[in-house]
């Protein structure tokens, strides 16, 4: 068995703790994910020993850690078959031959990906964020327990909480939405939207941290379904190149999306702003900008940004594949500049 993890649940003690529950069936402890992890990352793992015996991965930490997971167990899978060689990205896209059971314990609550068949992986050499998916890349086990992210900071705590929103919202303005997607997405606004405004209060409050894993999980259970759409789309290329985090480039522009699908609306929207108790969808759309520039001015993630950086190439690098196509309502590059230019300018940036 295999633990992967941060330094940083190494140095807090995780691990041992993690080891000593375990006996001695920890065979090789892998404390290396970096945030946001690249080919590079993922190609390092192929020299260690042991790899071709492993029989059960624990992913320790954030979406980071579990997508690492996911990506070993493609990579230990491949290796007990033939010792491979050959182009990292051949061996760990080849959809179901993952056999190694994950076991997932997030420690963030937002991206989800302990109930998600995909996983995320930088390509900084060609400057894309590439997807692995197929269903072996569903974790066996799923560990959410609110108390693993009691230590989180406040721009984690948001940042992550910002993404689980994002994940719910980019499954309902989506086409590959069924009623039971639609009914777990919006479980998970009931929840986060009141949640994360108390966490950013008191980041110690149990029941926000609870209700807060809770829509983060449901989230993943729903974007699971349908993947996800336009906002996490333009997202990618911001994180790739202006290191926006994650939870902030894929939420940033909500109100934006949420006034652009609502043109193309088959009584979705309108049906969820009631459900979690809006008068209408420009009840929803004010109380996302409320919460996006509240927590958003301390984190000053568009510092390296300005409206000059939003070239034709950056704009044609957010039409990402498997992504933008699943948006409700279709959308042309001049779309795109027109979401991106009006939420930036929400945020000063001009
Ligand atoms: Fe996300």
């Amino acid at each position: 068995m295999a633990v992967v993890t941060t330094p940083g649940f190494r140095k807090r003690g995780m691990v041992d703790r993690i080891e000593g529950m375990m006996n001695d069936r920890i065979k090789i402890v892998l404390d290396v994910v970096s945030s946001y992890p690249s080919l590079e990352s993922i190609d390092a793992l192929r020299g260690v020993d042991g790899l071709d015996a492993l029989d059960a991965i624990v992913a320790l930490g954030g979406g980071s850690s579990i997508d690492m997971g996911k990506a070993l167990s493609r990579l230990a899978s491949s290796a007990r078959d033939e010792h491979p060689s050959g182009n990292l990205w051949d061996i760990v896209n080849q959809d179901g031959i993952a056999d190694i059971p994950v076991i997932a314990v997030p420690t963030t609550a937002g991206t989800g990906s302990e109930v998600t068949p995909t996983a995320t992986v930088w390509d900084y050499q060609n400057r894309i964020k590439r997807s692995l998916s197929g269903d072996d890349l569903f974790p066996k086990v799923a560990i959410v327990d609110p108390v693993l992210t009691h230590d989180l900071p406040v721009s984690l705590t948001v940042s992550s909480g910002l993404d689980a929103i994002s994940h719910a919202l980019e499954s309902i303005w989506n086409r590959n939405a069924s009623p039971i997607s639609l009914a777990v997405a919006t479980q998970s606004l009931r929840f986060s939207l009141h949640a994360l405004p108390r966490l950013k209060a008191d980041c110690s409050d149990y029941e926000a941290r609870t209700h807060m894993m809770q829509a983060s999980l449901m989230a993943g259970m729903a974007i699971s379904q349908t993947r996800t759409a336009l906002s996490h789309s333009l997202s990618y290329p911001l994180t790739m190149e202006f290191g926006i985090p994650h939870g902030v480039a894929c939420s940033f522009a909500l109100p934006e999306i949420l006034g652009f699908n609502l043109m193309s609306d088959d009584g979705r929207l309108e049906r969820l702003a009631t459900e979690i108790g809006f008068e209408s969808v420009d009840g929803l759309e004010y109380r996302l900008r409320e919460l996006l520039e509240s927590s958003l001015s301390p984190l000053e993630p568009f510092s390296s940004l300005s409206c000059n950086d939003l070239t034709e190439d950056l704009v044609n690098r957010m039409y990402a594949k498997g992504r933008l196509e699943n948006n409700l309502r279709d959308v042309d590059s001049g779309d795109l500049i027109q979401i991106l230019r009006d939420a930036l300018d929400r945020y000063g940036v001009r």
